[in-house]
């Protein structure tokens, strides 16, 4: 029986229908969740790199390829929209968050918050989080520690310091991490309803407090222009003089906070993996980083080219947004495909990232190959995307580097870290790609 269509072009169109999977949709997404990459591989084996398939009660398009991203991102013919397609994970918790915005609306605000995001800025921000995060990291412990615990609690004390740049007594910070966590896991709840006790429900009664603190604070922000992301985000103005409102500066913070913190830990955690399973890369940053002033400037982020290329290969392998929904607003086509109006369609980024026709022996890791002499992620503009692509290209991907890096470099300077020969990190892959385990590592301080 030929596999039947999403919907069939018009009559004397050149374009094709996109085929649909007639399995179960919930074995599917757990088939997926189990193993992304043979997944991908047995479905554009058998259906070609665009096809759709029933998800979470929506049916989605995934479109393979560099191309397929090219077209989607670029979005040239302006057809598909980030608003309606990520709502449907995390909308009603981070309501109007610069992502979930669409073309002049987004420009506009895209506009003002590039503020926050200016060298400058950056560089304070930076002044701010050297020292929180050395004094942190040289309190690690040592012997059996999960890594991944242990940098969420990190990227959590920095975000609550650089992000908020306020004073919170400890049982307030507390409160405030659980609302931010429990916000953060609602996007992902099976039950997508407020059930009292539930998932989607705690993450409606967080969102509520992360809005009532923000909203206590702001009139104090507004006063003094501090370095941290908050009062950045009341004061920052475009060159034609707009600013944020209130409200958009509280939607802002709660997205951003969001967007800032799993990404980065995720990214952390895969590179400590790495350079643990990997132990040559573990010693060669480690070299870079011994010859920089152990009071780390912000210049020096440059030189640690060696964590750079780790960086990059980790966010290759597993990129922590691992895929990229949008929703088609008008008929349009990708790759030849027709997609009608209304259908949502995903970019899978991890499983774009292990394209042969890019990357040789795309499942080792193996950072020279973002050497200049090799630069397998410049074969396509599209071929390396852990921070998006467009307009709506991550905004934080800068500051991402310097906090992972200067977490990395101190991590380097200050342990060793080993896990068992023949260890493999189990993913779970939900959600964002978490480790099961918590990656369990042996630390050793260094002398
Ligand atoms: C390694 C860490 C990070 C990764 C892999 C990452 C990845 C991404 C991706 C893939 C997107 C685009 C999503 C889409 O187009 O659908 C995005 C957008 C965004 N990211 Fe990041 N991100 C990271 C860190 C950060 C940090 C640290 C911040 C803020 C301090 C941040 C703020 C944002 C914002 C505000 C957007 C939305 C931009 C827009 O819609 O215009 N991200 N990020």
């Amino acid at each position: 029986m030929a596999t039947p269509l999403l919907a069939q072009p018009a009559a004397g169109s050149e374009l094709l229908g996109v085929p649909v999977s007639q399995r179960n949709g919930v074995l599917e997404v757990l088939s997926m969740r189990r193993d992304p990459f043979s997944f991908a591989e047995r479905r554009t084996e058998q259906y070609g790199d665009v096809f759709a398939m029933n998800a979470l009660g929506v049916r989605v398009v995934t479109a393979h390829g560099a191309e397929a991203a090219s077209e989607i991102l670029m979005n040239r013919d302006r057809a598909f929209v980030n608003g309606p397609a990520w709502s449907y994970f995390i909308g009603p918790f981070f309501n109007r968050g610069i992502m979930l915005l669409d073309f002049d609306e987004h420009r506009h605000h895209r506009h003002i918050m590039q503020q926050a995001f200016s060298p400058n800025v950056l560089k304070g921000y930076f002044a701010e989080m050297q020292p929180v995060i050395a004094d942190r990291v040289a309190a690690f412990p040592v012997g059996q520690v999960k890594l991944f615990d242990e940098f969420k609690d990190l990227t959590l004390d920095v975000a609550l310091e650089i992000f908020l740049g306020i004073e919170l007594e400890k049982s307030e910070a507390d409160r405030l991490n659980k609302a931010f966590i429990e916000t953060v896991r609602a996007g992902v709840a099976l039950v997508r309803k407020p059930v009292p006790g539930g998932r989607w429900w705690k993450g409606l009664r967080s969102r509520k407090i992360l809005e009532e603190f923000f909203y206590q604070h702001i009139e104090a922000k507004r006063a003094a222009q501090t370095p941290d992301l908050f009062s950045v985000l009341c004061h920052a103005e475009s060159d034609d003089g707009h600013r944020f409102t209130d409200e958009d500066v509280v939607n802002h913070m709660i997205f951003v906070l969001m967007a800032a913190h799993d990404t980065s830990t995720i990214t952390m955690t895969q590179m400590a993996y790495r350079m643990a399973e990997h132990p040559k890369w573990q010693a060669r940053a480690r070299a870079q980083s011994m010859e920089l002033d152990p009071t780390l400037g912000y210049d020096d982020l440059a030189g640690m080219t060696v964590l750079d290329d780790v960086m990059k290969e980790s966010l290759r392998m597993c990129p922590p947004v691992p895929a990229q929904p949008r929703m088609a607003v008008k008929d349009t086509e990708v790759q030849g495909y027709f997609v009608p109006k209304g259908t949502m369609v995903v970019i899978p980024q991890m499983a774009n990232h292990r394209d042969p026709r890019f990357y040789r022996n795309p499942d080792a890791f193996d950072p020279e190959r973002f050497s200049p002499e090799r630069a397998e992620d410049k074969g396509h503009r599209m071929a390396w995307t852990p921070f998006g692509g467009g307009v709506h290209k991550c905004i934080g991907l800068y500051f991402a580097g310097m906090e992972i890096k200067t977490i990395l470099h101190n991590l380097l300077l200050d342990y060793e870290w080993s896990v068992p020969a023949g260890y493999r990190l189990p993913m779970d892959y939900s959600a964002l790609p978490v480790p099961k385990d918590g990656l369990p590592v042996t630390m050793v301080r260094r002398s």
